[in-house]
């Protein structure tokens, strides 16, 4: 399949390093738990951390959306759970991409029930066009209207991941 590069190295490490600003300076003096939703914000979560200024403890999470291809199927089962306790901490969650909304807004009320002190959420990537769900991240490094994203971290059935830049796939 072709594709188009979207977002370049430079870019992305530019946006990351904004982002992470801004979260330092909202978390300055408190001890912060970030949460990774598996797997596509694996690379995404390592870079914001390390631009981040502030000490944090990291957990992972699995939320499965069924169906493989482009589309999400709108049902959230959670396939791994984080290990750590957030009752009473502060919570940054860390995903690849906000696309429908489901599964996120799934994964917020899903941690929300252990009752931590605060709870917000990172995206790399907010692609607004196919929104089911209302949902909005507290912190957004790139917006988008549509096209299927793949590479640093975002997947199309498993592959391109490694990509070091974002593309997005041309239509055939
Ligand atoms: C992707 C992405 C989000 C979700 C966003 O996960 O990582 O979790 O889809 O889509 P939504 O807003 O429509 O729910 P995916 O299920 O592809 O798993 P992955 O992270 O392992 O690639």
């Amino acid at each position: 399949m072709r594709k188009e590069i979207l977002f370049s190295r430079e870019m992305i490490a530019k946006r990351v390093q904004e982002v992470a600003r801004r979260i330092s300076a909202d978390y300055t003096g408190r001890e912060l738990i970030v949460i990774g939703i598996l797997k596509g914000s694996f690379i995404f979560m390592a870079d914001l951390i390390r631009a981040m200024n502030i000490p944090c403890r990291v957990d992972f999470a699995r939320a499965a959306s069924y169906g493989a291809g482009q589309e999400s199927a709108g049902r959230v089962i959670m396939t791994k759970d984080i290990e750590t306790s957030i009752k009473g901490k502060d919570i940054l969650v860390v995903e690849d991409i906000v696309d429908t909304g489901t599964t996120l807004s799934y994964l917020v009320e899903w941690l929300k029930e252990r009752s931590p002190q605060s709870l917000k959420v990172c995206a790399f990537l907010d692609k607004r066009k196919r929104r089911k769900v209302a949902f909005e991240a507290d912190y957004v490094c790139f917006t988008i209207e549509d096209g299927f994203v793949v590479g640093y971290g975002l997947d199309f059935n498993e592959q391109a991941r490694f990509l070091p830049e974002v593309y997005v796939l041309e239509k055939q």
